[in-house]
């Protein structure tokens, strides 16, 4: 008689939750492989025969198109839901959905305002589950930020950023990233929104160099780069940031001029000009955010070809 076949142990699915999961090498060979794809090097049609399930909760104009369009490029397909579409509104659990779209699909992307629905997925699915924004970070955005800030001015270990605004889920993927990619990050916020103190402590105790002020001219001071985000965000309660408070923490042309005179200004958008920001800053030449934008599609090439085990 012979044997029945022994079960294959699949791998663990390599998820993309958040940069502070990783170690700055793989960090760094995802970026290599985005800016070699984004130079059109590389295999063609790698992700050919391969299908990315987009799963969207709240709204996204950059994330859900720069997603498709890099999976197509890359030889693959899409499909794209959102919680009206599925079951999963109608009350079936995430870890059946996780299940379920593992036997049709070779990667999941989320996009929700809860983290405990990502970390489900991730926990249930057998394929690479991609965070595509929570209310706690926004990784995929600041795989492009750091791809920007380094196509525009070398690298970006030793720099210094300014954070302006609130403390929000793209702040904290912010702060992820200055610990794994060596920056230092000063931040400026009212106390009312400032980034969680387990956020800040995670940093230090990883010997990250993150602060933060109430002072908008001491965070900027000589910086490489000014970030923000918009004053309310997704999954905000509404009133939940006074306008009031946050109107100091705008990003001015005032304030540019105290950075580093070839400061960059960055921004994920979508922006509100006269309210996070002066329209003479984001349309002003310090502004790279449409570059960043674009960045959105190599860098997540790069994440995708890494979650499908194209890169070791
Ligand atoms: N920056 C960003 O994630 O934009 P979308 O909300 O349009 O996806
Ligand atoms: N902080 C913003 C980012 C949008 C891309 C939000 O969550 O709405």
């Amino acid at each position: 008689m012979s044997a029945l076949p022994q079960p294959v142990t699949a791998a663990e699915p390599r998820h993309f939750l958040d940069l502070c999961d990783f170690d700055s090498a793989t960090l760094r060979r995802i970026l290599e492989i985005s800016s070699l794809l984004k130079r059109g090097g590389g295999p063609r049609a790698p992700l050919a025969g391969r299908t990315l399930a987009l799963l969207f909760e709240k709204p996204s104009t950059r994330t859900r198109v720069s997603f498709e369009v890099a999976m197509r490029q890359l030889g693959g397909e899409v499909t794209v839901l959102t919680d009206r579409d599925m079951q999963l509104g109608r009350g079936e659990t995430i870890a059946d959905t996780a299940r379920v779209l593992s036997r049709y699909v070779d990667a999941i992307m989320l996009r929700t305002d809860r983290v405990w629905k990502l970390k489900e997925l991730a926990a249930h699915a057998t394929v690479p589950v991609i965070n595509g924004l929570t209310e706690a970070s926004h990784p995929c955005q600041l795989m492009a930020d750091v791809m920007t800030f380094e196509e525009h001015r070398g690298p970006i270990a030793g720099e210094t950023i300014a954070w302006l605004g609130d403390g929000n889920n793209v702040a904290r993927s912010w702060v992820h990233a200055a610990v794994r990619f060596g920056f230092r990050l000063r931040m400026a916020s009212p106390q009312s929104c400032q980034i969680p103190l387990e956020t800040l402590a995670w940093a230090l105790r990883e010997g990250g160099d993150v602060s933060i002020t109430r002072d908008p001219a001491e965070a900027v001071h000589g910086a490489r780069a000014v970030v923000t985000d918009c004053f309310v965000s997704m999954s905000d309660d509404p009133g939940r940031n006074s306008a009031a408070e946050l109107a100091h923490y705008r990003a001015t042309v005032a304030l540019m001029r105290q950075a580093a005179p070839d400061a960059l200004f960055l921004h994920c958008l979508p922006a509100h000009r006269g309210e996070e920001v002066e329209g003479d800053v984001i349309d002003g030449h310090w502004s790279v955010v449409f570059d960043e934008a674009e960045n959105r599609l190599h860098a997540q090439k790069g994440i995708l070809a890494w979650a499908l085990g194209l890169l070791s």
